[in-house]
């Protein structure tokens, strides 16, 4: 039989997943473990580059992900659900990588950039949070994973763990792939403010929130600038309720738009119209929703298990990463 081609993403654990988590990467990894071997991995190291101090919600955190993930549908009997730190062949694997990385790649890293901007700091937060993607190049390589399903915001890491892959394979011999990024339809999600959702800015739509605490954000979502007043024209294309009510599959797109142009339409109207969507919707997104609830102790049992199993898979190709480069002698 042939072997299905191998998928790696991960996700850090930051506790409940909100629709940008879902939109921008989760539904692809739902698609994808149709047709390849998929491997999802905790990465709790990558949490640290950024957040070390505070560690106590982490075991909570990796639970609390890990019970979204099941109930929009990934299925412990077809894909491997595993913890980065349980199988420490990544981090041998980035200290590998780490030393034929030029400098140059790391520190001009967009994502860096990035994060450096939205956390309000000039430099890294320390060693660990400039080698991310170096970490994340071990993550997906360690697998030989060619197609790794995430968010726009990830590209770039992607691209630089296809440089490390690429550079390996010159230096000493081919054992690694080059992996692509897949990204879905809606591959930037932004939160009820207009900025990118994410946990940190406090702006997300949870997946397994409470309805009435969804209806109230929806109220309380940024629209068109411009439309102030209730019969001023908007623009529906600048609006993200107008993206999430085609998110939530309002069949009303044409009238809203042309509506909301002419001013015939109120924001407050079509967030209300937006709610009565966007919880049906949800429900819809979450279908074992109340089959895994509470079920932290399976969560457990499952990323135990699914460490092991990729723990195997590592422990090889490290010792090919390791013959490749001369190192896998025995004294
Ligand atoms: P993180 O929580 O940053 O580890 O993100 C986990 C995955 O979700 C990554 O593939 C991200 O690219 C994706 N993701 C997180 N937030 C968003 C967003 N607002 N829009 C689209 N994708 C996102
Ligand atoms: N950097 C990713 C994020 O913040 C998480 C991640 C770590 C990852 N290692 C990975 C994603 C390997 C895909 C593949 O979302």
């Amino acid at each position: 039989m042939e072997q299905r081609q191998r998928i790696f993403s991960g996700m850090r654990p930051t506790g409940k997943m909100h629709i940008g988590h879902y939109l921008g990467a989760l539904r692809n990894w739902v698609r994808l473990q149709e047709e390849y071997d998929c491997i999802f991995g905790v990465v709790d190291w990558h949490a640290l580059t950024t957040s070390f101090e505070n560690t106590d919600d982490l075991e909570q955190n990796i639970i609390d992900m890990v019970l979204d993930w099941l109930s929009v549908g990934i299925d412990p009997e077809r894909c491997i659900m595993m913890i980065q730190s349980l199988v420490p062949e990544h981090a041998e694997l980035h200290l590998l990588f780490s030393m034929i990385t030029p400098m140059g790649w790391v520190e001009r890293n967009p994502v860096l950039k990035q994060q450096l901007q939205d956390m309000g700091l000039k430099e890294v937060v320390g060693y660990g949070h400039l080698g991310y993607p170096v970490l994340m190049a071990a993550d997906i390589l360690i697998y030989k994973a060619v197609r790794v399903p995430v968010g726009e915001d990830q590209v770039p890491h992607i691209e630089i763990s296809r440089e490390i892959a690429r550079r390996f394979n010159h230096l000493y011999n081919t054992v690694f792939p080059e992996p692509e990024a897949i990204l879905t339809e809606t591959p930037r999600i932004l939160g009820i403010d207009g900025r990118k959702m994410s946990k940190s800015l406090d702006n997300t739509i949870g997946l397994s929130e409470a309805r009435d605490t969804i209806q109230e954000k929806v109220m309380s979502m940024y629209t068109d600038p411009e439309k102030i007043r209730k019969n001023d024209p908007g623009h529906p294309e600048r609006c993200n309720v107008y993206t999430f009510q085609g998110v939530a599959g309002n069949p009303r797109m044409r009238e809203i738009e042309n509506d909301c142009r002419s001013g015939i339409l109120g924001c407050v109207a079509c967030k209300q119209e937006l709610a009565s969507f966007i919880i049906p919707y949800l429900d819809s997104i979450t279908p074992y929703r109340e089959r895994y609830n509470g079920k932290e102790q399976l969560a457990r049992e499952l990323l135990s298990e699914g460490s092991e199993r990729a723990r195997k898979m590592a422990e090889y190709t490290l010792y090919e990463a390791r013959s490749a480069m001369k190192l896998a002698y025995r004294f």
